[in-house]
């Protein structure tokens, strides 16, 4: 059945429902700001789902009912950009980020440049074309000159408009950004794909690249995902008058695309600066992983004049964060016993910044963690912190390590009441068996003040540890 059969009234009402499913969409994902509760949006995509099932000529690409993930593919296709995805250089420090600001002035002669300042997104880059309002292609970067089209992929993504909003938007579009997964998504799908056996991601930014180059986009629609929009790949018609990023940005935001409404332009380095402090302090706090920020120049008269190089362009800068890595030696490796009576060795380092925050302690797990990482007292290793704030060893650089230094060896006993260790065969964590003990006693305690338990205020740690300690504490009534 082709379209012209359908009942005028339906196809009105169908396209009622497209319409208002997209709006509330937009709502929800982008601006944050849902307008109804979620059954409402479930009915609604049931009664479009019901219409379409019933007149197949209604499921056009721009429903949202398309967005569940077609058929998979063998391979991707390739696909060449229209104007090539270039990249960004890197000012790994203030004395680069101004190296550039004075290339900008010098070449621009002028004495201040305005530029627009954004957070750079640690995830992938992609292409969107649409083609009279309608999602008609999604690419990744590829090797800048041709990517790969993973439309099918993309269109999963709730906050990928598949229709443009409003009326006032260009016959072809081409907006780039960056598809990233949210922290607590990214945990949330290792816990599945260790419950079920399968690919454990290392970080946020491959967890979004593998779920996107994924050939069958079903899986990809079971992915949580967001893109970030953060430019155009061809120039917007003169009529709409824009220019500058700031001003283009207005137009993707007005058409419904995902831009990030944490931007600063000034002319003030100062300004940028505390733009750049209070991101890297705030980084850990974002619902996704940045690793910089990027700065470009606003004025895309300005740009068109600094032009490009092979591989970046010469009017933006990425000014990254300090590494999420750090190098650090182990003090020595001890042993801490939980509330549950779970023996945790710690390796305790010469305290060392990594992205910003002390780390002088680090989590070894197991005994067979540190069989893994074979990591001994007095070696130097890796440390980083990626996806969430627990710092993680990575690797032990044994070139580094010093001539007398021995395997650790797991005490049998104890370390706070000497009682013996135990380990069931299929555990891998060994237990204190001894419920006096001190320690379980002080961390039990110690947890039932805790916030997230009865968040008692003015007794911590410390106290509760030397009272355990004293006899003087057994249980919460001799609070
Ligand atoms: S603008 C011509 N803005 O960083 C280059 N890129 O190292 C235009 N990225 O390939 C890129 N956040 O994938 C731009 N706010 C942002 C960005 C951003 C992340 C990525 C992008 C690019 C890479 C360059």
């Amino acid at each position: 059945m082709n379209l012209f059969e359908i009942p005028a009234e339906i196809r009105e009402k169908a396209e009622k429902l497209k319409k208002e499913l997209n709006r509330h969409s937009y709502h929800y994902y982008i601006l944050d700001d849902p307008v109804v509760p979620d059954q409402e949006y479930d009915r609604l995509f049931r009664t479009l789902k019901e219409l379409e099932d019933e007149y197949p000529g209604l499921r056009t690409p721009d429903s949202p009912t398309q967005r569940v993930g077609a058929s998979p593919l063998k391979a991707f296709r390739t696909v060449k950009h229209s104007t090539a995805m270039l990249s960004l250089d890197n000012a790994l420090n203030e004395e680069e980020f101004l190296d550039f600001d004075s290339r900008m002035r010098k070449e621009l002669e002028k004495e201040k440049i305005e530029y627009i300042v954004e957070q750079k997104y640690d995830g992938l880059a992609i292409e969107l074309i649409y083609e009279d309002g309608v999602l008609s292609l999604a690419a990744t970067r590829g090797d800048g000159i041709e990517g790969e089209d993973v439309t099918g992929n993309i269109r999963t993504i709730r906050s990928v408009p598949l229709k443009l909003m409003g009326a006032g938007y260009p016959g072809r579009l081409v907006v780039r950004g960056e598809v990233v997964m949210f922290k607590d998504d990214f945990r949330e799908l290792n816990t599945i794909q260790e419950k079920e056996e399968k690919k454990v991601f290392s970080n946020p930014r491959n967890a979004a690249a593998g779920s996107v180059r994924q050939l069958d986009p079903k899986i990809t629609a079971g992915r949580k995902l967001n893109m970030f929009v953060y430019g155009i790949g061809e120039p917007l018609d003169p009529k709409y008058k824009v220019k500058s990023v700031r001003a283009i940005y207005g137009k993707l935001k007005e058409w419904g695309l995902n831009v990030n409404p944490d931007m600063l332009v000034s002319d003030e380095i100062g300004r940028i600066k505390e733009y750049y402090d209070r991101l890297e302090t705030r980084r850990d706090k974002l619902e996704y992983q940045i690793d910089g920020i990027v700065v470009k120049v606003n004025d895309l008269e300005a740009q068109q004049a600094l032009g490009e190089l092979t591989h970046s362009v010469r009017w933006a800068v990425a000014w990254k964060f300090k590494p999420m890595e750090a190098a650090s030696v182990v003090r020595s490796i001890e042993v801490q016993v939980g509330r549950t009576g779970a023996l945790t060795p710690v390796a305790i380092l010469d305290p060392v910044s990594v992205g910003g925050v002390t780390v002088s302690r680090v989590t070894l797990h197991n005994p067979d963690e540190i069989e893994r990482l074979d990591v001994r007292a007095g070696d130097t290793i890796i440390i980083h912190r990626a996806g969430d704030v627990i710092p993680k060893v990575s690797r032990v650089i044994t070139e580094n390590r010093p001539k007398n230094a021995k395997p650790f060896l797991f005490p049998e006993k104890c370390p706070v009441c000497g009682t013996r260790v135990v380990k069931e065969e299929e555990e891998i964590i060994p237990r204190c068996p001894n419920q006096n003990c001190p320690s379980q006693i002080a961390e039990t305690l110690i947890h039932f003040t805790e916030r997230d338990s009865m968040d008692i205020e003015g007794v911590g740690t410390e106290w509760i540890t030397r009272l355990a300690e004293s006899g003087l504490l057994r249980d919460v009534a001799d609070f």
